[in-house]
């Protein structure tokens, strides 16, 4: 059975409706390491790839799929240069009641990077989503004080935990409304705008060798919540605080346009601020037509080309592989499809956009300094 015949047949089986896109789609669905003699040049892993040219290139991780032998840690593995924990840093699952601290899943995860030699991005220390439940509860009742207190704790105690083995934290994530305003968190409500520097500089006493981001999500683009994190960061350097980058999310739907990425991407670094994708997913509406595997594919390739053309971006990360454990069909009805390997584990034309472009940028003189 030829390669191309096999690849259309189990995506047929996966997507079902599916089958005359990928009459189409099949010709790119090339399975990474195998030798393809159209494009030489693309053969190697996606961080064999990404070394050439310095660039981290990293996922998230479910760490329920981990399991030994299964073929999601293996790719885990052997694909990527950097892993970020998808949920198991969070304040609920290592602080599930107060005072008493669960690392284990979160150790294990640090302990396969090492295994692997893997950096680690640590998400994430200040948030509004995934508070436990304890704290939610007795928040709005608590002094600011009492807030700080517990805040600076927790970061204090985390950071502390993971010294030394956390190359990137997103310390605060999400800070911002797509108009520009801060959230309304209880973090905001009570302590007001200063706890974002709080936390950097508690981060910073207690991991001074990490490197501290901002994190969020449609700041991809230059707009109102763009660029009041441009002015939030721009003030914090003023003012000395802590921070060392800013983290795109890059959450991206086939809808919507991406207009200027790569132009934004470099104000921030103009700063004096690394930059990194910190949770790269394109999604789509279901079922996918080949007019909208064709924009995802183009989404993860210019995603990936604005990171490559600024020096300052460190890492580019996928917020997970394999769309039977992706976020998005949870969270957006009616719409998935958005990493670069299917329901399989196979890997999709997003997979090899992300090879290919790797490939170029690796084979191009001139671009094997380190990213800095
Ligand atoms: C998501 C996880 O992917 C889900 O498993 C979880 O149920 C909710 O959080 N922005 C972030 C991530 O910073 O932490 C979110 O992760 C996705 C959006």
């Amino acid at each position: 059975m030829s390669r191309r015949l096999r690849v259309g047949l189990i995506t047929t089986a996966v997507i079902g409706a599916g089958a005359v896109l990928f009459a189409q789609g099949a010709a790119f669905a090339a399975p990474p390491a195998a030798p393809d003699h159209h494009t030489p040049a693309a053969a190697g892993t996606l961080r064999q790839l990404a070394s050439q040219v310095g660039l981290r290139v990293g996922t998230a991780i479910d760490t329920d799929q981990l399991a030994s032998n299964s073929p999601y840690r293996a790719i885990a593995a052997t694909q990527f240069s950097s892993v970020t924990p998808e949920n198991v840093m969070k304040w609920e699952v290592v602080e599930p009641t107060q005072g008493t601290y669960d690392w284990g899943q979160a150790d294990r995860l640090v302990a396969f990077a090492q295994q692997n030699g893997q950096l680690v991005r640590g998400h994430t220390l200040v948030w509004h989503n995934q508070l436990p439940a304890w704290l939610t509860a007795a928040a709005p009742s608590m002094s600011a004080d009492q807030l700080r207190a517990i805040l600076k704790k927790h970061v204090i105690d985390e950071v502390t935990h993971f010294k030394g083995k956390v190359w990137q934290w997103d310390v605060v994530n999400e800070a911002f409304n797509d108009d520009g305003t801060l959230r309304d968190t209880i973090w905001l409500q009570k302590l007001g705008p200063d706890y974002i520097a709080d936390a950097f500089r508690w981060a910073h006493q207690a991991d001074p060798k990490a490197l501290l981001f901002y994190n969020d999500y449609n700041i991809e683009y230059t707009g109102p919540k763009s660029n009041a994190v441009y002015q939030l960061v721009k003030d914090l350097k003023a003012k000395g605080v802590p921070i060392d980058g800013v983290g795109f999310q890059t959450h991206l739907d086939t809808q919507y346009p991406l207009p200027d990425l790569q132009n934004n991407l470099q104000r921030f670094a103009d700063l004096g601020l690394k930059v990194a994708e910190t949770e790269v997913d394109v999604r789509t509406t279901l079922p996918v037509t080949p007019v909208e595997q064709n924009a995802q594919v183009a989404g993860y390739t210019s995603t990936l080309q604005a990171c490559l053309a600024v020096r300052a971006c460190l890492s580019y990360t996928v917020w997970g592989f394999g769309d039977a454990y992706s976020w998005v069909p949870g969270v957006f009805p009616g719409e998935g499809a958005a990493t670069i390997y299917d329901e399989n584990l196979q890997p999709k034309p997003e997979y090899t956009a992300l090879q290919q472009t790797l490939a170029l940028a690796a084979g191009a003189p001139g671009r094997s300094d380190p990213r800095h």
